[in-house]
């Protein structure tokens, strides 16, 4: 459960994050801001390269973030773009999300009116995750 103010706070920390984005290349900014179960808010920001495959997405910058704070249990996740229609998380971000939430709820926001709001179950149906790591003798 997230509050309108938790809500408000995250989507501010997305939208300032994806103003710091560096994308020099793509010119598509990206900001994402998680917030962990005990209220904290972790923000980051795509980072390109000029080795095209080393970018880094906003919300993988993010849950990395809260976990070298040392904080594994995502309550919510928020992505922003600068844009007229929202922008769901790319498959691997996906991924990575599920290693620490499978239930998450992703919602995604812009400068218009529309907002996306989904499981990550939903976005990633019949995830390989940690659970699926079982020992073979
Ligand atoms: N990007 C993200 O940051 N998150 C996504 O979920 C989709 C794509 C970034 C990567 C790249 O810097 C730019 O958007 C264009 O693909």
């Amino acid at each position: 459960m997230t509050t309108d103010d938790e809500l408000e706070r995250l989507i501010q920390a997305a939208r300032a994050a994806a103003s710091r984005a560096y994308c020099p290349y793509s010119r598509f900014p990206v900001g994402a801001a998680v917030m962990t179960s005990d209220g904290a808010i972790f923000s980051g920001c795509n980072v390109e390269n000029a080795s095209s495959g080393l970018t880094i997405c906003a919300e993988r910058s993010a849950v990395f973030q809260a976990i070298a704070a040392g904080k594994q249990s995502l309550r919510r996740v928020i992505i922003f773009t600068p844009t007229p229609t929202v922008t769901a998380p790319c498959g691997a971000c996906r991924q990575v999300l599920n290693e620490f939430s499978a239930d998450l709820l992703v919602t995604s926001v812009c400068d218009g009116p529309q907002r996306l709001d989904c499981r990550l179950s939903e976005l990633l149906p019949h995830a390989f995750g940690p659970a699926n790591l079982v020992a073979i003798e």
